[in-house]
Formats: C-alpha cells, structure tokens, sequence
C-alpha cells in the first residue's frame, strides 16, 4: 500500500492525541474485522509508550506507519496459539525479566515510513537492551497458492523459497527486515482470508544487542547518529 503526494516524514514514540490519525491509517490497512480501535490503541500507547512508534507526514500530520510493540517473555510466545494471546496477555511486570519484544502491529502506507520506524527505534533498543522482536505475520499468498495447487503443506509452504527469499511476499517482506527464524506455524491465528487464518511467528534478533553493556553507557545521540548502520546490518 503507498501513499501519494507525502512530504518529509516526522518519526517520534506515540502519544494519546495520536490516535485520531492511528484509527485512519488501521482503517486504510486493515479489514474492519482486523483493525485495532481506537480503546485498543490508547491502551497500548498508555502501557508502553517507549514501545509505540509511529511516522507522520511532515505537513499534514496524517499517520504513514506504526508500530506497537510490548514486552513478552519468550515462553509465552511459543506456547502462544492465537495473536491475541501474546497482544492482550498482561506483560512481564518487572521489565527486567524480560529482553525479547512482541511485535503487536506493524502497519503502514508508505515504504519510506515503515523502514523510518526500524531506524528511530533500534538506538532505543540498544541502549535500553531488548535483543529480539517475535511478531506474527500473515501468509497472503497461502490461499492464491492453495487455489491454485488444491491441498498444501502450509510449513512446507511457509519454508519455501524462491532463490534465497521466502516464497510468500509478506514473509519475504519480513526476511529483508532481519526476521529470518520461523519459531511456529499455527492455525486459526488470527482472521485473515488470504492467508487462510494461519499466521507464522517470526523472530529477528535486533543488530548489535548483544553489545547491550557497552550500549548502555554511551549516549543515545551517538547511537543515533549510528543508525544509518541498520541498513547495512539487516
Ligand atoms: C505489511 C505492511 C506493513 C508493509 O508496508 P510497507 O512497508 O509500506 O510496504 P509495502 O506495502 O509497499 O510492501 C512492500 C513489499 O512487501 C510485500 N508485501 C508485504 N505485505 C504484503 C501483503 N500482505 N501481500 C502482498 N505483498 C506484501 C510486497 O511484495 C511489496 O512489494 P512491492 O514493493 O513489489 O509492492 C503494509 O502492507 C500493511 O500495513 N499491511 C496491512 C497490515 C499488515 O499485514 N501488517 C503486518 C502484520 S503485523
């Protein structure tokens, strides 16, 4: 999806008065069944705000990209069935238990955007130490790919690969982003028609993280003149 005549794009974390754009943007991306409301995105924003990042065109202030994340502990990702289980499940309360993110939504309108989000947020990460991000992506070529064929192994189809790259787009969206590891393959994940309701959880392991004692004690405006480096290291 992309926008048309945007300006230069404004990246910065969430805030509640955000929300009016955020509900348009869910509401240009997602089905009315899969869009988050306006009460789920406050809740997100006022539990994590250093966790919710978002992108604006510069002018007109409407939303491009978002992105909500949480903190979540890596066993209840894996014993997770359902998006909701890790979206809504309570977060570890001491955020020391935890260094791994849930990658609630991941929406945008403009590539630029989506790509600016990863930039503006890894400086934070590093320094406050997360090292990985779970997420639960959609396989929209499963249903194309079923109608076509008949019956398909769905993890012989979400492990296919077309060269170096996974075969289904969002999956190969997601490999060129660093989220390579496939963690599960699970039914019933969340209602999306094209990928016949499966979602795959994915893992990216955030660059440069294991350095996370050194991080911590340089300043964040010398990491963030490093994130240009992100390119180079997904
Ligand atoms: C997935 C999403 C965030 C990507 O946004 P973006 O960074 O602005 O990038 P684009 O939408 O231009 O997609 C870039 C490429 O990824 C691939 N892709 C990503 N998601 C895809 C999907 N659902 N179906 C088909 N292709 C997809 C396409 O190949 C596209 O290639 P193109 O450049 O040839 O068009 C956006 O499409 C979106 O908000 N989708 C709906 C919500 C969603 O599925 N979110 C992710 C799950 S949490």
């Amino acid at each position: 999806m992309r926008t048309s005549n945007f300006h230069s794009i404004t990246v910065r974390f969430l805030r509640l008065d955000d929300v009016p754009a955020l509900i348009r943007l869910e509401q240009k991306c997602w089905t009315a069944e899969q869009a988050a409301d306006g009460a789920a995105l406050r809740r997100r924003i006022r539990r994590h705000p250093q966790l919710c990042v978002g992108a604006f065109d510069a002018k007109t202030g409407e939303a491009l990209a978002s992105l909500f994340m949480k903190p979540v502990l890596p066993n209840t990702v894996a014993a997770a069935r359902r998006w909701h289980d890790c979206a809504q499940a309570d977060a570890p309360r001491d955020d020391q238990a935890t260094r791994s993110l849930f990658g609630i939504s991941l929406t945008s309108v403009e590539p630029r955007a989506s790509w600016s989000l990863i930039r503006f947020f890894w400086p934070h990460a590093l320094r406050h130490g997360w090292r990985d991000i779970y997420l639960g992506s959609p396989i929209p070529g499963l249903a194309r790919t079923v109608a076509k064929c008949g019956n398909v192994d769905v993890e012989g189809y979400v492990n296919e690969r077309r060269g170096d790259l996974p075969r289904d787009p969002q999956l190969r969206y997601y490999h060129r982003r660093g989220f390579r590891e496939v963690v599960a393959v699970r039914p019933g994940y969340f209602p999306h028609e094209q990928s016949m309701d499966y979602g795959v959880v994915l893992r990216g392991r955030i660059p440069l993280s294991r350095l996370w004692p050194l991080w911590r004690c340089v300043p964040l405006a010398w990491l963030q003149r490093m994130s240009g480096i992100i390119d180079a290291l997904t």
